[in-house]
């Protein structure tokens, strides 16, 4: 079985082909980084726009390079949301009129399920059940995974995603657009002892996160490390970058660890944009070797956005397939929305 996976949510044009016996076979991306980045963030109509260039000529590839004709496929699957609504529409669009033209089903992908289920691409992959770490640029969440489908949302973000509050951070501190990656990269260089920077939430109970105070304290700090001109040294932004990026993985690893504490599971999948970062990565690594538990993430190129997730989940749900060629998106669903495949469609009938 092989479907197609197209992902345009945000700013990356994404197109894979995932199949069930050899895994991914095909997988390639447009990144709008360079579009957006004069803009210092993401412009949604520039977003669509690029969508609609990229697109056609992505799926010419992914289908040269798998050596694969249309008919090869048996359906294609499309992040229907959330994201923003004109790049969510152009994947509908295409993937409704080619299935149509191809004679094949279309699956509709939630985004963030995309993402959960990337690390099961992974050779030796987790096992259900698993508590999972949802860390992009949209959202942060906690979420108890007994099967594909049946999600518990454990806790959520009350205001700035973790990706989010990475971006902020970079953009203040003059590091430009995607922010993620480039604070990463200044706090190699930096001293994360220097400052003091908050863990938010973690000196109560709960599985919540909070991140837009720790992005005004560190403007404020280093509003405080300007000269008389405005200019902040590349040294202190280092020291900056570090403390903050240390306050985010801590508070990230502090929240893991109560949720398998909470919901007594040993496994703990990371995925999403953060999951890319690398001290996240060290210090959750370091827990699970001294507390037990089992970690897996995506390979990093399957931890941002990407075709080959939203192809795995597609063929996931492949019991959704829908053959009615109906452009339909959610910009908003919640994740634990989601029933088991099938179930949902059966609900609809
Ligand atoms: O999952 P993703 O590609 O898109 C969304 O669904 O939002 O995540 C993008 C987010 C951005 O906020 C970006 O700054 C962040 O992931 N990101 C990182 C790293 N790489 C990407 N954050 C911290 N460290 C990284 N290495
Ligand atoms: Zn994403």
């Amino acid at each position: 079985m092989r479907v197609l996976g197209i992902e345009t949510s945000c700013d990356e044009t994404g197109v894979a082909i995932y199949d069930s016996q050899q895994g991914v076979i095909a997988d390639v991306l447009f990144s709008q980084v360079e579009l957006h980045a004069q803009f210092g963030g993401v412009v949604p109509e520039l977003a669509s726009r690029d969508h609609v260039r990229r697109l056609l000529p992505l799926v010419d590839q992914v289908l040269r390079e798998s050596d694969l004709k249309p008919q090869d496929l048996d359906a294609i699957a499309h992040t229907a949301g959330p994201g923003l609504v004109g790049a969510l529409l152009v994947g509908s669009t295409l993937a409704n009129a080619l299935a149509w033209s191809w004679d094949l089903p279309v699956v509709p992908v939630h985004h963030m399920e995309g993402h959960l289920l990337a690390p099961l691409l992974e050779e030796g992959s987790a096992d259900f059940p698993f508590v999972a770490l949802l860390v992009s640029g949209g959202h942060t969440q906690l979420v108890a995974v007994q099967a594909v489908g049946q999600y518990q949302l454990l806790g959520e973000s009350l205001d700035d995603a973790a990706g989010e509050a990475f971006d902020k951070t970079a953009k203040m501190l003059g590091l430009g657009y995607p922010g993620g990656p480039a604070v990463a990269k200044a706090a190699l260089q930096g001293d994360c002892a220097r400052h003091r920077f908050p863990r938010p939430m973690t000196d109560r109970p709960g599985l919540d996160f909070s991140f837009s105070g720790l992005k005004t304290h560190t403007l404020v700090l280093a509003n405080s490390l300007r000269n008389a001109d405005g200019e902040i040294s590349e040294a202190d932004i280092a020291d900056v970058c570090a403390g903050f990026e240390e306050a985010v993985a801590d508070t990230l690893t502090i929240k893991c660890r109560r949720a398998l504490e909470q919901t007594g599971m040993q496994r703990l999948v990371l995925a999403g944009g953060v999951a890319a970062n690398q001290r996240l990565r060290e210090k959750l690594a370091a827990q699970s070797s001294k507390r037990g538990w089992q970690l897996f993430y995506p390979r990093l190129k399957f931890c941002t956005d990407n075709g080959a997730m939203i192809a795995y989940a597609g063929a996931c749900r492949l019991a959704e397939a829908r053959r009615d060629y109906r452009v339909e998106v959610f910009p908003r669903k919640p994740m634990d929305e989601l029933r088991p495949p099938g179930e949902a469609s059966e609900a609809r009938a």
